[in-house]
C-alpha cells in the first residue's frame, strides 16, 4: 500500500500569495478551472482572493505538501468589511484597463450574470450579523478525500475562536462541496438557485449558504 505524503496546515505567508491564486482559478468552476467560462484568471483570483490575501492575510491558512501549496482556505472576521475596502472599485478598473469585457466569453458569462439579476436571484438573505465571518476553501485536484479540506477548516475556526467571533457563514454552488461542509457540522441556512452557468452546464445549480456559530 503507498502512503500519501504528509501535509502541513500552516499559516499563510505572503510568498504563498501566486499559489493560492493559482489553485483558486484551476479549481474555481465546481472543483474545475475557470476557464471553462472567463478569459481572465487574473480578474477571477482578485475577486475571490485579492481581499483575503491582501488585507486580512492573519486569517488563512494553507495545506503544503512535499514543499508545495496544495490547498488553502482563506477568511475575514467580518465580511462586511470586505466590502469596505474598495476591492469592487479596484477590480472595477482593472476590468476596464484589462480591456475584458472585449472578450466574448466574458461577454457570453456577464449576459447570463445580467439574466440571473434580473431573474432576482440574487436577493439573498443578509447572515452576516450573526455569523460575521466567512471562508473561501479549495484544495488541488488529486489531492481531494485526503482529509486536507477538514484539517484546514480546523486551523480556521480555531483562529476565529480564539478571535471571539460569534459565526462564520459562506456560500457554495457545488452540490459535492455541499455534503462536505454537511460533515464538517456547518448548518444549511438557506437553500437558493443560480441559473447563470446553465448556458454551459443546461441545468440550474442551488445555492447554498452555511453557518456555524463559534460562541455567544
Ligand atoms: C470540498 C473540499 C474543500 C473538501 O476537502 P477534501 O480535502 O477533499 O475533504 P476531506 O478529505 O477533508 O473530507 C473530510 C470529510 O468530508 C467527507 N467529504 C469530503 N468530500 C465529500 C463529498 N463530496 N461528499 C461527501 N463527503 C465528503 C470525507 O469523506 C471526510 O469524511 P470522514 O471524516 O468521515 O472520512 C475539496 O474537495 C475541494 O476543494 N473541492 C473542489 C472545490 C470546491 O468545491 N471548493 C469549495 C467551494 S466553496
Amino acid at each position: 500500500m503507498t502512503e500519501n505524503p504528509p501535509v502541513t496546515i500552516r499559516k499563510f505567508q505572503k510568498k504563498d500569495r501566486e499559489d493560492v491564486r493559482r489553485i483558486c482559478c484551476s479549481t474555481g468552476f465546481l472543483g474545475s478551472p475557470v476557464s471553462n467560462f472567463l478569459d481572465g484568471d487574473e480578474i477571477f483570483a482578485d475577486c475571490l482572493t485579492l481581499y483575503f490575501t491582501d488585507y486580512e492575510p492573519e486569517a488563512c491558512f494553507v495545506a503544503e505538501c512535499q514543499g508545495k501549496v496544495v490547498g488553502y482556505i482563506t477568511g475575514a472576521k467580518d465580511l462586511r468589511q470586505v466590502y469596505r475596502n474598495n476591492i469592487l472599485c479596484r477590480i472595477f478598473i482593472k476590468i476596464i484597463a484589462s480591456a475584458a469585457l472585449g472578450k466574448p466569453k466574458n461577454r457570453l458569462f456577464i449576459w447570463n450574470l445580467l439574466m440571473s439579476l434580473l431573474k432576482r436571484e440574487f436577493s439573498d438573505p443578509d447572515f452576516s450579523k450573526e455569523y460575521p465571518a466567512t471562508l473561501h476553501i479549495n484544495i488541488q485536484d488529486g489531492l481531494r478525500g485526503s482529509k486536507i479540506g477538514a484539517g484546514l477548516i480546523d486551523a480556521y475556526l480555531g483562529y476565529l475562536k480564539g478571535e471571539g467571533v460569534r459565526g462564520v457563514h459562506f456560500a457554495t454552488m457545488s452540490e459535492r462541496a455541499s455534503n462536505f461542509f454537511s460533515k464538517q457540522r456547518f448548518s444549511l441556512l438557506y437553500r437558493g438557485k443560480r441559473s447563470y452557468f446553465s448556458y454551459i452546464l443546461h441545468k440550474g445549480l442551488p445555492l447554498y449558504i452555511y453557518g456555524k456559530r463559534l460562541a455567544e
